[in-house]
């Protein structure tokens, strides 16, 4: 059957390939990004997609375009909401942690994505489902290089976001993946990185294909293993 699929950071990388792949599948698409005009390849999605894409203006800081996305959506029925825009940051060493890229960083990485799903919500599927895209460097427990401080802290925070999102939204039957990708050949993964995104999408696809209600609030690999906190 059909679903209807947001999707944060939809013009390029992992975000682009959700579209891609959910496209494929027959579903209806949201695709958000801060620029649609000059997103070329999603507008060239969009003209193969018989109308089953919108590429909306969304910057997941800009609260204006927040509610305009919601006003975009209603009257519709999201089955899955995939919180994927996020920014590695500065790589700032010890001693070199500034408070300004810091707060941009948490900002998109980790108060974004909540403040997406209380806007979205009350649109949401009775048996709807919420991915966070989140890291395996926000796991405190995989962290043996230390360093990192802005991304790794921005990931271990969006951990915890999704973990009270799940027993928050419970009742609703509203699930939760907290999500890691992979280490991916993407703008931000770089070319040395181990899988394409066809490959990671296809796993986290999968990931939400299998998740269940009983299941939310975990964190998964790409593959369906489960990552330690
Ligand atoms: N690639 C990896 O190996 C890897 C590993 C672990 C986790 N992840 C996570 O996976 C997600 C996607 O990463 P990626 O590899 O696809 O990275 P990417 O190629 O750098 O793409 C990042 C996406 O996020 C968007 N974005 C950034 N800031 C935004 C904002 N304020 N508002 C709206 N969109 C914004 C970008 O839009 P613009 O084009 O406008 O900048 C772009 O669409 C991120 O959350 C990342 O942390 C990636």
């Amino acid at each position: 059957m059909s679903k209807t699929i947001v999707i944060t950071g939809a013009n390029r990388g992992l975000g682009l390939e959700f579209c891609k792949q959910y496209l494929a599948e027959g579903h209806k698409v949201y695709a958000c990004c801060r620029s649609p005009e000059s997103a070329e390849e999603l507008l060239k999605l969009k003209q193969e997609a018989g109308g089953r894409l919108e590429a909306v203006p969304l910057d997941v800081t800009n609260a204006a375009q927040l509610t305009n996305l919601k006003y975009t959506l209603q009257g519709q029925s999201v089955d899955l909401l995939i919180n994927n825009a996020g920014v590695s940051g500065q790589r700032l060493s010890f001693g070199e942690v500034n408070e300004q890229e810091w707060m941009k960083v948490l900002h998109i990485n980790t108060v974004a994505p909540l403040l997406v799903v209380q806007e979205l919500v009350d649109l949401m599927a009775a048996d709807g489902k919420i991915l966070l895209m989140t890291s395996k460097m926000g796991s405190i427990e995989d962290n043996t290089s230390g360093g990192s401080y802005i991304y790794r802290s921005s990931k271990a925070a969006l951990n915890a976001v999704g973990k009270s999102l799940a027993l928050d939204l419970f009742d609703r039957g509203i699930s939760v993946a907290i999500c890691h990708p992979g280490w991916v050949q993407t703008d931000m993964g770089g070319p040395n990185a181990l899988i394409n995104t066809e490959t990671s999408i296809r796993g986290l696809r999968d990931v939400m294909e299998q998740l269940t209600i009983d299941k939310s609030g975990q964190f998964f690999s790409y593959d369906g293993s489960i990552i330690p906190w």
